[in-house]
Formats: C-alpha cells, structure tokens, sequence
C-alpha cells in the first residue's frame, strides 16, 4: 500500500530543483600528512576520504549557499523572487546574528522571501526539508528555497587529527514547490537524542561561555568529537530513521532506487546498509572527494546524484542524515522532475553573486594559517594564491553599497544541451 502526502489543504509538495557549489581548492590526504601525524592509508581505510574542498579567503558559507540556491531556482525554471520562504541549515553561520539566510536573500536578488536559518548539525538540511514541506502543504508557501551550507575547515583544530581529517567546505540546495497533482508516496522521520549533546559540540562563542582570549587559548572554539560514541550512534540511527520513513511512505527497502546518505564515513554507510539489507550500489556516495561538509552533505550529493544520471522520475529515493545533537531525520518520496533540467544551473553566474559586506568592518585571516600554510607551500594550486591564502581580498574594504546586487540570479532557463558546471 502506498500512501501520498495528502495534506489537509489538499496540497502536494516536491522537489522542483536541485543545485549544488563546491570550493575550487582541495586538500588531500597528503596535505595533511604534513600537518598531523597521519596517513592517506589511515584515512582511506577508516572513512574512504581521499580530499575535502576548502573554501578561499572571499568565500562564506552564504556566498557558497546563494550560488547553490541561485543554481537550484534556475533549475526549477524560476525567478528569485517566485521563493516565499528561504531556509539555510547550517552549523557555521557567516555570523551569529543576522541569519545566514538574510544574506542569501539578498545575494540571490529575492526581494520578497522570509529567511531564517536551521540549526540540527548535519541533520540540517532533512530538517529544513521537513520544514520548508510542512510550510507547503499547509498552504503557507508556494516555492521554498532549502540551503545547507557550510564551512567547517575554518572550525577546525589543525593539530587534531581525530577531527581535521575529516570535514570539507560547500552547499546544496533543492527547491520545494507547492503542487495540485498528488506527489507520490512521501515520508518524513525526524529524532533527537540529547544523551549525546557532547559528543560533537563546539564549546565557546555561545552564551555558557562567550568567546574570550582563554577560549580561544584553550581551542574552544574548534569542533569536538568523540569519534567512537558518534560512530555508535550514526550506525543505530541512519538505518532505523531510513526504515522510518521508507515505511511511513507505505513503502519497504526493496522498493527504494537509491539512498542518498550523510557522507560522513563509508563504514558508517556500509553498516546502514547491511542494516537495511541494502546493496551498496543502489547508495550514492561522494565522500572520497568532499569528506563530511555536514549540512551540505545530503544536498551536494543529492544534486550530484540526480546531475549524474542515478535518478530518473518515478524513482524512490530516500535521502537520511544524522548530527549533533545526537539529531537524525530521513525522507522518503518519489522523484517527479525532470533530472534534464539540472542543464539550466548553468545559466547562473557564480561571480556575479555577491553577498553584502560590512561597512567599516575588516576581517582578519579566515584560513586558518596551518592550512594556508599547507596550500601555500603546495606550489601552484588552481586557484590564483590571492585568493587562498590569509590576507584581505580586495573587495572585503569596498563598502555595501558599492557592491553590485544582481537583479536576477538565474536568467532565462539554457538549453537542456548545457552541463551544469
Ligand atoms: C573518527 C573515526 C574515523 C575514527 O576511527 P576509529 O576506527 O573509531 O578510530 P579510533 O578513534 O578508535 O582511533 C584508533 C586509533 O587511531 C588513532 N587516530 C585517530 N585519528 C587518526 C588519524 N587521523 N590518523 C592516524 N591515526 C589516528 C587514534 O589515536 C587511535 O590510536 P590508539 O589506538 O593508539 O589510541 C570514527 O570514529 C568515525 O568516523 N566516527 C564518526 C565520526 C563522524 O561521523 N562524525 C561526524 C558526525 S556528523
């Protein structure tokens, strides 16, 4: 029996477009051999991750979440200011107040969007997704913009190879839209489990312990983990949410096409699927080249998934995540747009998105120096060093006003012939 997401407004929502956007720079296993004492044969053996992107010094987790928003409205064939409702999940917000989302909006060229962000660690994005639904069948929204981003490499302890190894920098973005036809079988599964509310935390910059020169002293202000415990939950988790909402859709594992996992570590998809009894190969996996970029995990492989020709309409999916926290959630629906239209994201302009920048405000350094080290002794990187290295990008003194906001970020649709880039 399969059971449509009806909702009381007689309102179906889908996934209407997809985009994604990852830094240029790459940081290989190599690179941190010679910043920690480890090993590519260590790390590709307990994760499967090869390289992390790493963001440059102009970039910010809304500048990568706008050309990832902006490429998925482009796909969804519509107009920045068609979204009513823009969500960012993220755990590394440019700042803490204002939202991330409120600078999104901007960059994308929306006038009319409210914006707000999700915080569920790298549950985020499933949580942003089971929001941006709710506010479409209930009626209160049309088009939503649904964002994870994130960029973790500037949170990151570089003398602690427990967790440096780790994490990477980028974003995703789906559109959802409101619409009159049923949407085929749709289920949502969300949890938290505070028990596990330190075993991925970053202790300082909150109010229990505002940011001071002794936070910083004492690294507080890196990411923490207890890697075995997280390990732990992530293997209970992932497969018992994915069941969740498989059976919540009507649905059985044998009738899912492809399971799009968090991609935090290849043993951990392993286990979910032989905890499901699922074949590996119908499980997309990207980790080898991004490591865990957290909110932006589900949505950077989802769009590579769809771009990549492994979902065609009419197929099940489930896309599943789980964080800090401890949070998890899992969706499962049915594919309905055409995967051809992911061609249209590259009518956008990734340089013509600019996000607004404080007045009379510099910021110092943001590569941490022991990466920027890394990449600057590398030799030539295929990024100009300018733009890698710690120092004040040009624009990053130009005053808001001047900096031009474009007044459409996703021009006509381009023919279905252009690769998305
Ligand atoms: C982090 C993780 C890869 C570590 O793998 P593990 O097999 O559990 O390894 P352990 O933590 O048990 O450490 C085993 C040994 O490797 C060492 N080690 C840890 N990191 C290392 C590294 N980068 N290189 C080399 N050795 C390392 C440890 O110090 C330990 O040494 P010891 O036995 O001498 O004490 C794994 O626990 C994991 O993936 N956890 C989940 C993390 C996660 O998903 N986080 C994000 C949640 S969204």
């Amino acid at each position: 029996m399969t059971l449509p997401a009806a909702s009381p407004a007689g309102r179906w929502a889908r996934i209407s477009g997809w985009g994604s956007y990852a830094p240029k720079a790459i940081i290989t296993n190599a690179d941190l051999e010679r910043m920690v004492d480890t090993s590519d044969e260590w790390i590709v053996t307990r994760t499967g991750i090869r390289e992390r992107r790493v963001a440059a010094a102009h970039e910010t987790t809304a500048s990568m979440a706008a050309v990832a928003g902006a490429r998925a409205i482009a796909v969804a064939g519509l107009e920045p200011d068609d979204v009513d409702l823009i969500l960012v999940a993220t755990l590394t917000p440019d700042y803490w107040m204002p939202s991330t989302a409120a600078l999104v909006k901007e960059a994308i060229g929306n006038t009319r969007a409210a914006a707000m962000d999700v915080a569920a660690a790298c549950s985020g994005f499933v949580y942003a997704y089971a929001t941006a639904h709710a506010y479409v069948t209930a009626g209160l929204a049309r088009h939503v913009l649904v964002v994870g981003a994130e960029l973790l490499t500037r949170f990151l302890d570089y003398t602690d190879r427990s967790t440096c190894i780790l994490f990477g920098d980028g974003a995703g973005a789906v559109v959802v839209s409101a619409s009159d036809e049923p949407s085929g079988p749709h289920g949502i599964e969300l949890t938290t489990e505070p028990q596990g509310a330190y075993m991925i935390w970053l202790p300082a910059g909150g109010s229990k312990s505002p940011s001071s020169a002794e936070t910083v002293a004492r690294g507080e202000h890196f990411i923490r983990m207890e890697g075995r415990e997280t390990y732990r939950f992530a293997t209970k988790t992932l497969a018992s949410s994915a069941l969740a909402a498989i059976r919540r859709a009507g649905l059985e594992p044998g009738d899912i096409d492809l399971v799009v996992p968090h991609q935090a570590n290849v043993r951990i998809i392993e286990a979910v699927a032989k905890g499901l009894d699922f074949p590996m190969e119908r499980i997309f996996v990207n980790l080898d080249r991004y490591g865990n970029t957290s909110a932006a995990s589900v949505p950077l492989a989802l769009a590579e998934a769809v771009d990549s020709g492994r979902v065609k309409v009419g197929d099940r999916i489930v896309f599943v995540a789980f964080g800090a926290g401890f949070t998890s959630g899992a969706v499962a629906m049915e594919w309905s747009v055409d995967p051809a239209n992911g061609a249209r994201a590259a009518s956008v302009d990734p340089d013509a998105i600019r996000v607004r920048l404080p007045v009379d405000w510099n910021s110092v350094d943001p590569i941490p120096p022991a990466l920027a080290a890394v990449l600057a002794a590398r030799g030539p990187v295929d990024v100009p060093l300018d733009d890698v290295v710690p120092g004040e990008p040009a624009h990053a003194s130009v005053p808001a006003a001047s900096v031009p906001v474009p007044a459409s970020a996703s021009p006509a649709p381009a023919a279905p012939s252009e690769v998305p880039s």
